[in-house]
């Protein structure tokens, strides 16, 4: 039995999705996650999988109301232990199934339920802290809502997201944020911890596509140096920051300055992808061996599932024959129709 998340953006083909996945029949369970007893393995190395925002393998579930057990925390976390705890997990992480959801009843259980458990468990290396977690290593997550318990032990790669369900909470107004946009470079720079270590401070970014500048404020507010390129202006709050260098240019025509070598590259023009991409391949020249590369894939003009898909392909295709070595891809949180796809340059 496998629990996937689709992204709530793409519900008018969640069907179509489900079925390219192999995934169908399928039971919707909260508001953004699917049940089934499909083997979706063989989907896993097709372009679907890029629409799949988190999955586990079930090996516990408990389908059953919990507001109308009797001492339902104290007995799923002694059926979590008595199932799980010899298998050593790193940690064990408690989400819901209905994350958007504003009524608090599950997210005060799954609290509860996780620090129940805890007490039952021997101490598990990274039960303080989700993002000392090991991508590789085996953790425990359990999803609960209305509709149970769901509980399986998978590294967070696998399941693409250390966090159970897949997000980390990130606000997307703290007092040094200029757009929403900060967010989504945030979670990014999370989510690529699966795969990539954190950069260092002081590392210097090329960021084409940065106005008004939310992205650039977040990049700013973790002590990275910024080059950034559009041809609008960047907010007055951000433009004069002194670890900021900014060009008021194309991004089609800029260059950096002779010998500028950048240890990441963040894009996130809007128009054509694929436009976009050739924008970032200009650049590979000024960019370290490793370089970090996040791209924004804007897919709003593909009208339909097919042409999303078909677009994905020709944008891997064409990093590829630049010579980029493709790292992951996800669709994060405050995404809408678009995806975040991440490459490091040879
Ligand atoms: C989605 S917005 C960027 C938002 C920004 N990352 C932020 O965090 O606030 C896309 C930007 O790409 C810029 N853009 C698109 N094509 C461009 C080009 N060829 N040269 C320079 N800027 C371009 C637009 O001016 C626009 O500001």
């Amino acid at each position: 039995m496998v629990l996937i998340r689709l992204s709530p953006v793409f519900a008018p083909l969640h069907q179509e999705i489900l079925d390219q996945l192999g995934a169908l029949p399928a039971k919707m369970l909260g508001s953004e996650f699917f049940l089934t007893h499909q083997d979706i393995s063989s989907a896993q190395q097709s372009g679907i999988s890029l629409f799949v925002r988190w999955q586990l393998t079930i090996e516990h579930c408990w389908p059953c109301c919990p507001e109308k057990m009797d001492f339902f925390i104290e007995k799923a976390a002694q059926a979590l232990h008595a199932k799980f705890a010899s298998r050593n997990p790193q940690t064990l992480l408690v989400g819901i199934l209905s994350p958007g959801s504003p009524n608090p009843y599950y997210k005060k259980m799954a609290v509860n339920l996780r620090g129940r458990a805890l007490q039952l468990f021997p101490p598990l290396p990274s039960a303080a802290d989700v993002e000392s977690q090991d991508p590789s290593q085996p953790t425990l997550y359990c999803m609960i809502g209305k509709e149970g318990l769901y509980a399986g032990m998978a590294t967070p790669r696998a399941t693409n997201g250390f966090y159970a369900g897949g997000s980390k909470f990130i606000r997307q107004d703290p007092e040094h944020s200029i757009s929403r946009a900060g967010a989504k470079i945030a979670e990014a720079l999370h989510y690529i911890r699966l795969y990539h270590p954190e950069l260092p401070e002081r590392a210097h970014w090329l960021e084409l596509g940065a106005s008004p500048g939310g992205m650039t404020a977040e990049l700013l507010e973790r002590d990275f140096f910024v080059t950034a390129v559009d041809r609008a202006p960047l907010d007055s709050r951000v433009a004069r920051h002194p670890r900021l260098r900014f060009y008021p240019e194309n991004a089609n025509t800029f260059r950096p300055l002779d010998g500028e070598q950048f240890d990441a590259l963040l894009c996130d023009l809007n128009g054509s992808a694929l436009d976009a991409l050739d924008c970032v391949i200009s650049q590979i020249s000024h960019l370290r061996k490793g370089a970090l590369i996040v791209f924004t894939m804007k897919a709003h003009k593909a009208a339909t599932l097919d042409e999303m898909l078909s677009l994905h392909r020709e944008t891997l295709a064409k990093a590829k024959r630049a010579g980029l070595q493709f790292l992951a891809q996800t669709h994060l949180t405050y995404n809408r129709h678009e995806f975040t796809l991440f490459w490091t340059a040879r």
